[in-house]
């Protein structure tokens, strides 16, 4: 104990300074590798057409997005979420932009039967899994301590963890056959927390270094591309969130509104540009990167600003983060009603030709 003690404290000592200068001295060689990485890869293209792309979570916002950039380039598609009437007219839509085949399939990721079926039916009509893109998500908006029920806990890491994970795993030997690729919806609160979203930056946080460690265990046999992305305007930013009592609400009118434009459309062009070169990690916007060097260096700063801007907006009616919308209205405004997301139990598939 004593020894490794001993030992700890000298490397605690010599490490540090030692690969600080090591990394300045490299530092030249490793920018002309990620340069002629960069190259290759704007070179290299793999062509997506007439392969075969299954998108978790593709009834709207980015999802619904990276499916049209996947159809501009005539790839076949399988979109699935709960919502299957929105699911329709996102494959038509994708249907006119090019795709040559469109499969829709209700499905709640969170169950692995469920996972298991639409990946087992894409392999019965396709006979093949390219790639595998992962965007279901659900967010929250309250301080952990107001929870008013625990039970909301593990529904927000099912949907946010295990709702990537399980499809993950049933697709994982389709996209070994075809060397296929994965990509992943992180965020940016994987590594710079915002208050209020404690229990969704916890789940985006297991979600990257799983699959950091995936992609050490699949050693370049399937790809993985890990997007992390600060606000971009979806359903989720327009108020689908999870609320204290756990129900999954928004406003109607803005649930049913087509995401599109700016942001999103934007973003969903570099995922997809990003996943048929293979890169490793796609951000934007990235000047968030910069927050990176005060969490390493002066973590402090990050803390101060966060009380700052609590204490500022008050502790229990901040609006949503980075809306200026009020949480909770009065019920007689309108504008507001709550839509309980029905919870589909069989799935079903549908062709659009
Ligand atoms: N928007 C942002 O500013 C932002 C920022 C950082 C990261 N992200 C990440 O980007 C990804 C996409 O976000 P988004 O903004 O596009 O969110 P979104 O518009 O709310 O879309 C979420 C999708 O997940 C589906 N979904 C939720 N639970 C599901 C379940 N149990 N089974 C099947 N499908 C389910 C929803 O469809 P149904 O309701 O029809 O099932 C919907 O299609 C997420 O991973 C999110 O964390 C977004």
């Amino acid at each position: 104990m004593l020894m490794m003690d001993t030992i700890n404290s000298v490397l605690n000592w010599v490490v540090p300074p030692a690969s600080l200068v090591m990394l300045a001295l490299s530092w030249p060689t490793l920018t002309f590798i990620s340069i002629c990485e960069r190259i290759y890869h704007s070179f290299f293209v793999e062509d997506i057409g007439n392969k075969v792309v299954v998108i978790t979570g593709a009834s709207s916002g980015i999802g619904e997005q990276i499916a049209y950039e996947y159809a501009k380039k005539r790839a076949n598609l399988v979109l699935v979420a709960r919502r299957d009437q929105r699911l329709r007219g996102i494959s038509e839509n994708a249907r006119r932009l090019g795709a040559p085949n469109v499969l829709f399939m209700a499905a709640d990721v969170v169950k692995e039967e469920d996972c298991r079926r639409f990946i087992n039916d894409t392999i019965t009509f396709f006979g093949r899994v390219d790639h595998l893109v992962n965007t279901t998500s659900l967010g929250h908006t309250f301080y952990f301590e107001e929870a008013n029920d625990a039970s909301v806990f593990p529904m927000l890491m099912d949907i946010n963890f295990w709702g990537n994970i399980y499809p993950t795993y049933v697709a994982l030997p389709f996209l070994k056959q075809s060397h296929g690729q994965i990509v992943v919806n992180a965020t940016v609160e994987n590594w710079l927390p915002l208050p209020r979203m404690s229990l969704y930056s916890a789940a985006k946080a297991a979600l990257v270094n799983f699959y950091e460690t995936l992609r050490l265990e699949l050693n370049g046999e399937v790809g993985i591309t890990i997007a992390t992305h600060g606000w971009i305007g979806t359903e989720m930013t327009r108020g689908k969130f999870m609320l204290e009592e756990g129900a999954e609400m928004q406003w109607k009118e803005e649930r049913e509104l087509q995401a599109s434009g700016g942001p999103v459309e934007e973003f969903a062009k570099l995922i997809v540009s990003a996943a048929v070169r293979g890169s490793a990690i796609v951000k934007f916007p990235s000047w968030y990167n910069v927050f990176l060097l005060y969490k390493m260096f002066a973590p402090d700063v990050l803390t101060w600003t966060f009380r700052l801007l609590s204490s500022a907006q008050g502790m229990r009616t901040t609006p949503f983060v980075g809306t200026r919308r009020p949480l909770l209205e009065s019920s007689s405004s309108p504008r507001r009603r709550h839509t309980v997301v029905p919870n589909t139990s069989v799935p079903r598939i549908q062709l659009v030709e």
